[in-house]
């Protein structure tokens, strides 16, 4: 199966910005969530006039394909349009309980720029018990 590349990973993400429920911050934000079977499992940021109970695009691409069994994962993209948009504190938490190593892609000044995770969050919190 071919790998979907990072540039046409971004532009589902993209894509997939156009459906951000973001009334309040009209910050609208798309993420594509790749599985390590290929799949593509898109989200946005659903905010809520209880502004606590937002969820993150990136939590949004992560709930849909953990709730439809997939656990494994490749990279996700982030985009906001112009401007970068690095996960937040609580999505990067999120997405280290499944995939420490999973590739983070966003765009700054017009270029993919691509971390790992564990880069973003170093000495992540794992229940160990
Ligand atoms: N947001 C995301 O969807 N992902 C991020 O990584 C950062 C922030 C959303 C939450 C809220 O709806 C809006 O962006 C402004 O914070």
């Amino acid at each position: 199966m071919d790998m979907v590349t990072n540039e046409k990973l971004y532009e589902i993400a993209e894509e997939a910005r156009a459906n951000a429920y973001a009334p309040f911050s009209k910050y609208h934000v798309g993420a594509a969530l790749l599985t390590a079977d290929g799949k593509v499992y898109t989200g946005v940021n659903i905010e809520n006039s209880s502004y606590g109970a937002t969820i993150c695009a990136e939590r949004t691409a992560f709930a849909k394909a953990i709730s439809e069994g997939e656990r494994e994962f490749v990279k996700i993209a982030i985009s906001a349009g112009d401007v970068e948009s690095t996960p937040c504190g609580i999505c990067r938490q999120f997405m280290y309980e499944f995939a420490p190593e999973i590739e983070v892609i966003t765009k700054a000044d017009g270029k993919l720029r691509i971390r790992k995770l564990c880069q973003l969050l170093p000495d992540g919190f794992v229940l160990d018990q």
